[in-house]
């Protein structure tokens, strides 16, 4: 099992759109048995896939690793099932912080190894305690962010940040541009500088998954999102494989 965290300290850039995407991605292009894993209370991603939390969920007062099978529901998409968000994630956090280093978010992905070729997990923006053990816990940690310099600084700030306290044992970063425009001067620049990475363009049939609650390439592959989304999945799948197993 490879495990992948959608991460950025900003928030509304793009996550849980490509959290979704890349989870149906994983699913449906790859065949991948996947776990979309919405650690957002929020719940935008377990939304966009037509689910919900179970409502005797948000009783529980934490999470153990036996407890995850329980919880998990499948989708509409073969080889694609959600953990849902729910309340239930206060108590997750509570839990986290109070094991300090300990790797519990590491220990609960573990559990599902056998289950899992590939998990996404979804995160609410910040560097929080969540966010911390997401860190410890990952394979691969994709990072949307806007094209504008101030994106790409708090990027830069990240990459510091696990540099400095996780050194050796961060997980490898895949910075992604989110919602470019390029009639925007200031998007063609930032991308420009940065060639390498790759673009979700701004597009329409993205920001109505909110309301269509189905990944973008579940109705196309063809348009420069749907490609875009596929590309992601392949470069993606392209670093796990690269990674010591
Ligand atoms: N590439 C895109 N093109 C157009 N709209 C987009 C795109 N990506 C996301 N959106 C829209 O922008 C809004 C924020 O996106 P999303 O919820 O994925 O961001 P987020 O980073 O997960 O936010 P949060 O930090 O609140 O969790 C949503 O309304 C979504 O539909
Ligand atoms: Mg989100």
């Amino acid at each position: 099992m490879r495990s992948i965290g959608v991460f950025s300290v900003k928030g509304g850039v793009g996550k849980s759109a490509v959290a979704v995407n890349l989870a149906h991605a994983a699913a449906t292009l790859s065949g991948r048995r996947t776990l979309l894993w919405d650690l957002d209370a929020q719940a935008a991603a377990t939304y966009t896939l037509r689910l919900s939390a179970q409502p005797n969920m948000s009783a529980r007062k934490g999470i153990a690793e036996g407890d995850l099978a329980r919880l998990i529901q499948a989708s509409d998409y073969p080889g694609l099932d959600v953990l849902p968000a729910d309340k239930s994630l206060r108590h997750l956090e509570k839990q986290l912080a109070e094991d300090e280093k300990a790797k519990r978010l590491k220990k609960l992905l573990k559990s599902l190894d056998r289950d899992y070729d590939r998990i996404v997990l979804d995160c609410p923006p910040g560097l929080t305690e969540l966010a911390e053990q997401l860190f410890r816990a990952v394979d691969l940690l994709v990072v949307p962010m806007l094209p504008s310099p101030l994106s790409v600084r708090a990027f830069e700030q990240l990459q510091e940040h696990l540099a400095r306290h996780l050194k050796a044992d961060a997980p490898p970063l895949m910075p992604v541009f989110s919602m470019v425009d390029r009639r925007k001067t200031l998007h063609r620049e930032t991308v420009a500088s940065a060639p390498e990475r790759l673009c979700i363009p701004y597009a329409a049939e993205i920001e109505a998954m909110a309301v269509t609650q189905t990944p973008v390439l579940a109705k196309t592959t063809t348009t420069p999102a749907a490609k875009a989304f596929s590309r992601l999945w392949a470069d993606v799948e392209r670093r796990l494989s690269k990674l010591p197993a």
